[in-house]
């Protein structure tokens, strides 16, 4: 008997180690415990030729389209792009996966304070720079790791990414951070990725395919941004889009992707 717990024993060890070892040769983009200063250096870079952090009139949403106001320096066509597309799909709720310094949940709840908004990051040093540069934003905050699968969670319209994804890099994590984001919307999911780093339209169909999207029905669309063509944004969502080009062939965002 006593044998038999230490050899089960040994066999759990045996398996973490390997696990372990197996985990050695898994990296993310960067070391997220240790990326918020790097982070900041570039947030301070792009803040030289955009604005990042819009005050009430900068920006309206007429017509569809989001329209510069004032005579300050332009979002970054990424941002620009994202906020549009959040704002035309109306919803009353939205969550941000990885919404590190918080710009992008005060913008839009600058642009439509109507939607309830929501924000995870795996990063506490992420969380508390997003308190630091928005003080009392009108979003919950939480700290989660998109890759490990998810429990109770909150679930809203649309959920949508920034340049988070693509810096995942073991497969089947970001697949789980995939999922976590679909598990999170009733509607659409808005992705502003590198679409060079993974497969993404391959690995999501592979995950409505396999009972991994709770949706009945998938579709893929995405637009092009109006100030820089090279600029495109996924949209999927529940149902079809009549307004936006459907997305048949990757080659669409991968062509025009920066690499
Ligand atoms: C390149 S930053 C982008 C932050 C923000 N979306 C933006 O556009 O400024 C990536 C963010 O994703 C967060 N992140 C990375 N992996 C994550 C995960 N597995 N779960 C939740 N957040 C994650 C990081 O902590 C970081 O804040």
């Amino acid at each position: 008997m006593c044998t038999k717990v230490l050899s089960q024993k040994g066999v759990g060890l045996r398996k973490r180690i390997k696990e372990m070892l197996a985990r050695k040769n898994v990296r993310d983009d960067f070391d997220w415990n240790r990326y918020s200063t790097e982070y900041q250096e570039q947030l301070e870079e792009i803040a030289r030729v955009h604005t990042e952090v819009l005050t009430a009139g900068d920006y309206v949403f007429q017509n569809d389209r989001l329209q510069l106001r004032r005579d300050i320096l332009p979002l970054h066509p990424n941002h620009q792009l994202l906020y549009e597309t959040v704002l035309q799909m109306n919803p009353s709720s939205a969550m941000e996966i990885g919404c590190g310094s918080g710009d992008h949940l005060h913008n839009l709840g600058l642009l439509d304070p109507s939607i309830d908004l929501y924000g995870v990051d795996r990063s506490a040093e992420q969380i508390r720079l997003l308190h630091k540069r928005h003080p009392g934003i009108a979003a919950n905050v939480v700290r989660m790791d998109a890759t490990v699968v998810q429990g109770a969670r909150t679930v809203c319209d649309l959920a949508f990414t920034q340049a988070v994804i693509m810096h995942i890099q073991t497969k089947t994590h970001h697949l789980v951070a995939l999922e976590n984001l679909f598990r999170c919307a009733r509607r659409h999911v808005v992705l502003m990725e590198n679409w060079t780093r993974h497969a993404f339209m391959d690995d999501i169909r592979g995950l409505f395919e396999g009972g991994r999207i709770p949706w009945s029905d998938l579709h893929f669309h995405y637009r092009a941004s109006e100030t820089d063509a090279a600029t495109r944004i996924m949209v999927l969502s529940a149902m079809d889009l009549a307004d936006y080009p459907t997305l048949t062939d990757y080659d669409t965002l991968l062509a025009h992707s920066e690499g």
